[in-house]
């Protein structure tokens, strides 16, 4: 890894570049300490684009427990058809066999997301990124306008670095809209979660994702019971820290 990494003056030469040329840039500098973060959804574009670049492309994804049974397929058939490995994390199971002692297993549509996906999401993530430099996601602009519509190409995570370790963050596709993901999608063949076939969009956790109907936006299928500008889960906490 080059000791040098300017985010910032880096966002700003590569605001326009395309997603391949921006994940060839964080191989240049991050190598094998750069992680895919995949969601087993339409971000298989991305994985894509990395595989192509490198095929040794570290991949992880976060296994709330709450996933529909055909992202889990969908997890399996990526992971054969591109011949890579998968690194699953999962929930801490104390903190888990608590919440639900205490609270059930749908407590999120009492109280908010907020403490299931901290427990089942943002723990397991933390723990994963303490160990990395970088990490890129799929995260574009038009998956919410209340929350991602000023997401940077590159910039240092804003949530997850610590005082002593600044943590990279790349969102190749932020430039990308639905219809060019699928597009790509469709062009090359890719392998794509099932439940597309079935009117969702944006896929999360079974019990807190929705098909949407015709015209309605995808981030309306995430979350329905909460206000817009609070769908985020704290993957991308960084977003809502933006705005305020
Ligand atoms: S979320 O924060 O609302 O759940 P979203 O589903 O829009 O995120 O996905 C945006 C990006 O966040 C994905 O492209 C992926 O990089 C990352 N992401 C979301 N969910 C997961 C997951 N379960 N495991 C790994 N990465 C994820
Ligand atoms: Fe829990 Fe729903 Fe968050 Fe999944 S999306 S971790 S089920 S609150």
């Amino acid at each position: 890894m080059s000791p040098i990494f300017n985010a910032a003056e880096m966002a700003a030469s590569y605001a326009s570049k395309s997603p391949q040329e921006i994940l060839k840039l964080a191989f240049e500098h991050f190598g094998d300490d750069l992680w895919i973060s995949f969601s087993g959804a339409e971000d298989v574009v991305l994985l894509d684009m990395a595989w192509k670049i490198n095929k040794q492309v570290k991949v992880f994804t976060l296994d709330t427990g709450r996933l529909h049974p055909e992202t889990y397929r969908f997890l399996e058939k990526v992971r054969e058809h591109y011949g890579i490995a998968i690194e699953v994390m999962s929930p801490d199971a104390e903190k888990l066999q608590e919440l639900v002692r205490e609270k059930g297993l749908f407590s999120f549509y009492k109280d908010g997301h907020g403490e299931c996906c901290g427990i089942r999401k943002i723990e397991p993530l933390k723990r994963k990124l303490s160990t990395v430099s970088a990490w890129a996601t799929g995260q574009r602009r038009d998956q919410s306008p209340g929350t991602r519509s000023h997401v940077n190409v590159i910039e240092v995570d804003s949530a997850f670095s610590t005082p002593d370790k600044p943590l990279y963050k790349f969102n190749p596709l932020a430039q990308m809209s639905s219809e060019e993901v699928w597009a790509y999608i469709r062009m090359l063949e890719l392998p794509y979660n099932s439940l597309h076939e079935r009117g969702f969009i944006s896929i999360g956790c079974e019990p807190c994702t929705r098909p949407v109907l015709p015209n309605q936006h995808e981030r309306e299928g995430r979350w329905w019971w909460e206000e817009e500008t609070q769908k985020e889960c704290g993957l991308h906490a960084g977003n809502v820290i933006a705005k305020s």
